[in-house]
């Protein structure tokens, strides 16, 4: 009797987590093709080879072209994970990534000035992507006014309201 309760309570556990879980994944942003960070950083590419709206210190548009991927993804790849984004580049469609990272449109922000000027490494505002597996849905680093000012702080960067908000 105490084993089947046990169980019982065990399943029912369980089917919350997965709930949970489900609910949490509704919630965050399926991207088209399933992308690898990891794999892709340790053959030796560079973030900005293909963010190339950040080099460009474009505040938006840092997402990859299909151009960037048919570099490597032509007809003659067979692997069969890579599929989806060869049938993008054979079709030579646009791939539709859903951008997780977003400010409001009342905020300014600007790569440039944080990467091209300050040299800020990418994993403080972005998590260690050389580890990531699999497509981003969710900020690993969460945006707020609050971490924006805390190391605007710590850097003795302006804090002024009109510095960001114009
Ligand atoms: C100081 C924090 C910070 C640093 C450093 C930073 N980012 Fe970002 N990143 C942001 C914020 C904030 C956004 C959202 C911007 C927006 O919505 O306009 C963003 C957006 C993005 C996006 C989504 C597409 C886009 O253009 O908005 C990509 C891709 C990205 N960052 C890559 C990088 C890479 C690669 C680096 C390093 C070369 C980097 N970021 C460094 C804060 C940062
Ligand atoms: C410099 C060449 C190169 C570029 C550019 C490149 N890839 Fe890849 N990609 C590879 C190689 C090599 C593999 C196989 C890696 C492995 O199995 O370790 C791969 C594997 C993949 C896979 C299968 C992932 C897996 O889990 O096995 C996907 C999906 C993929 N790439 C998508 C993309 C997308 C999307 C782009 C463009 C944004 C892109 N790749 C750009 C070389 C490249
Ligand atoms: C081979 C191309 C490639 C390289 C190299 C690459 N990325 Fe990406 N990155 C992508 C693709 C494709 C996506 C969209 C799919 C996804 O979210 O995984 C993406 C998404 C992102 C996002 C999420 C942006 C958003 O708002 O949706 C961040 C942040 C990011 N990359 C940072 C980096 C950093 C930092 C590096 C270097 C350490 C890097 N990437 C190297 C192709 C690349
Ligand atoms: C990890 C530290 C860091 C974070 C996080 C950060 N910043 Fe910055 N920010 C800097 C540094 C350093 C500079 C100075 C860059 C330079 O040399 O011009 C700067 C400069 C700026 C400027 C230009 C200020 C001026 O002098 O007029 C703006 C605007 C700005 N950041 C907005 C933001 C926003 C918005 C966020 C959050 C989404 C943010 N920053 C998050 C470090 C950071
Ligand atoms: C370093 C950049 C930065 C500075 C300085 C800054 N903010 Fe913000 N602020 C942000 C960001 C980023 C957001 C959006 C945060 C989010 O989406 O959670 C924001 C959001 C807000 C919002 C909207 C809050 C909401 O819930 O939507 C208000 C109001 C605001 N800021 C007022 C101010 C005032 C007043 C000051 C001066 C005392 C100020 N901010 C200084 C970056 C900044």
């Amino acid at each position: 009797m105490k084993d089947l309760a046990a169980a019982v309570l065990s399943l029912a556990f369980i089917g919350l987590v997965w709930l949970l879980l489900a609910g949490y994944q509704s919630g965050s942003k399926k991207q088209p093709v399933a992308y690898n960070h990891k794999k892709h950083i340790a053959l030796g590419l560079e973030c900005a080879g293909c963010h190339t709206g950040i080099a460009d210190g474009k505040a938006r548009g840092g997402l990859p072209t299909v151009e960037v991927c048919a570099a490597c993804h032509t007809s003659d790849d067979e692997n069969p994970r890579a599929k989806a984004v060869r049938d993008y580049v054979s079709a030579n469609k646009p791939i539709p990534w859903k951008k997780v990272y977003n400010v409001p449109t009342h905020v300014y922000f600007s790569h440039r000035r944080h990467v091209g000027l300050a040299k800020l490494d990418c994993a403080l505002c972005h998590g260690d992507m050389s580890k990531v597996e699999a497509p981003v849905t969710r900020q690993a680093v969460t945006i707020s006014m609050a971490r924006c000012m805390g190391c605007h702080h710590r850097m003795k960067v302006t804090n002024d309201c009109l510095a960001c908000h114009k």
